[in-house]
């Protein structure tokens, strides 16, 4: 078990305006969420031709289509014409094509501008230079990533890598098969607090025996407040009297048939920077993703993921999604309070990172390399 590297130095949190300032949020939204993969949407959502659903990546609407072959396609939201937004709802489906609720200009689903009222007679119009403006997309454990930087980082080293160098093991988040998984049940959380918060919170476990009853039943180990994303490669045990991943201990389901032996009966918990987390138990796959609206507003949607024969038998999956139901209203609700401290005079100069934490220390560096050199973190003013 080989320690997440941290530096001594890192024990101080970020200052409180780190969380409230429309500045500092505007700047993360371009050169974080704008800038980096972002996970939009499961693929599944879009099942058949025609569907698609929009979603909020930093300061753009960004909608996502299912095309008539079948593929997926990502376009900004945005009506090429006089720039009405496209697509209104948050999710549908069109028979062949988009059309723009203002002038009707029509585009297919592939983006192309293929009719206009009275386009025959707007020969200035160059319809191949007025098709929606792409965004690139990758598709990864069945999830939709899009990127509307210019020139996107590399998919492998930015989010394979976070996943493969926290497991330890490059094929260990292939063994749960979670693009093949179909989804139980999913939950949407509007969170009053900045999406920093909640990284944070999820990174640590020194306040799980405070307020996560639960999960410290099925997972003894987090009442000592060591996150398992503390150590490169650990999964949290299972108490031994807890038969699955259930809200008060009781079987879940079959394990995936692919998880290595040292996987059973194990907890592992990935942050993919900047907006994704992931659980994975031995029956089921938890992925959230978060949006951020706001420097005090985030969404966050949950996913609960297991085997398709299993969503398919009509199961009940209400005990083992009321777990991290319950760690997740317990999480938000700290994240909630914490917020509003956020713009005290007593939080100025910010908070203590205490040794089980220190590993946060590497987000907000992170987070503070991305942004403008300048009055930053470390340029709070005195108290
Ligand atoms: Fe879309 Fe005019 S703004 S058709
Ligand atoms: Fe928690």
């Amino acid at each position: 078990m080989t320690l997440a590297p941290v530096s001594p130095s890192l024990l101080a949190t970020l200052p409180g305006r780190m969380y409230t300032d429309a500045g500092v949020f505007a700047e993360e939204q371009e050169r974080i969420f704008e800038s980096l993969w972002f996970c939009a949407v499961r693929a599944a959502d879009l099942e058949r031709p025609g569907a698609f659903r929009t979603v909020q990546v930093g300061r753009e609407s960004v909608v996502i289509t299912r095309t008539r072959r079948g593929g997926l396609a990502a376009f900004l939201n945005v009506c090429r014409h006089r720039g009405a937004r496209l697509c209104t709802e948050e999710s549908g489906e069109v028979r062949r094509n988009l059309q723009c609720p203002y002038h009707a200009w029509t585009y297919d689903l592939d983006g192309r501008l293929v009719a206009a009222p009275n386009l025959q007679r707007m020969p200035d119009v160059d319809r191949g230079e007025r098709g929606l403006l792409p965004v690139r997309l990758r598709e990864w454990l069945g999830y939709v990533w899009v990127c509307l930087a210019e020139e996107p980082p590399s998919f492998e080293e930015t989010v394979v890598a976070a996943v493969s160098e926290r497991l330890g093991d490059p094929a260990a988040v292939q063994r749960y098969g979670v693009d093949g998984l179909a989804l139980g049940r999913r939950i949407r959380y509007d969170v009053a607090a900045n999406w920093k918060l909640i990284v944070e919170n999820f990174m640590e476990c020194y306040h799980c025996a405070t307020i996560h009853p639960e999960l410290t039943e099925v997972l003894p180990e987090f009442a000592d407040g060591f996150a398992a994303q503390y150590f490169v490669g650990h999964g949290a045990q299972f108490a031994a009297e807890a038969e699955g991943f259930t809200v008060d201990g009781g079987g879940g389901f079959a394990p995936f048939a692919g998880i290595a032996e040292e996987q059973d009966r194990r907890y592992y918990a990935i942050t993919v920077r900047p907006q994704v987390f992931v659980n994975l138990v031995p029956d089921h796959v938890i992925v959230h993703r978060m949006f951020p609206m706001a420097a005090d507003r985030t969404v966050v949607e949950c996913d609960w993921l297991y085997a398709p024969d299993v969503v398919a038998s009509g199961a009940d999956l209400s005990r083992s999604v009321e777990l991290f139901h319950r760690v997740n209203a317990q999480d938000f609700a700290a994240c909630e309070r914490t917020q509003p401290a956020m713009a005290s005079r007593a939080y100025r100069a910010g908070g203590v990172l205490v040794p089980s934490e220190h590993h946060i220390g590497e987000f907000h560096r992170w987070v503070s390399e991305r942004l403008r050199p300048g009055p930053g973190p470390q340029g709070s003013s005195p108290a």
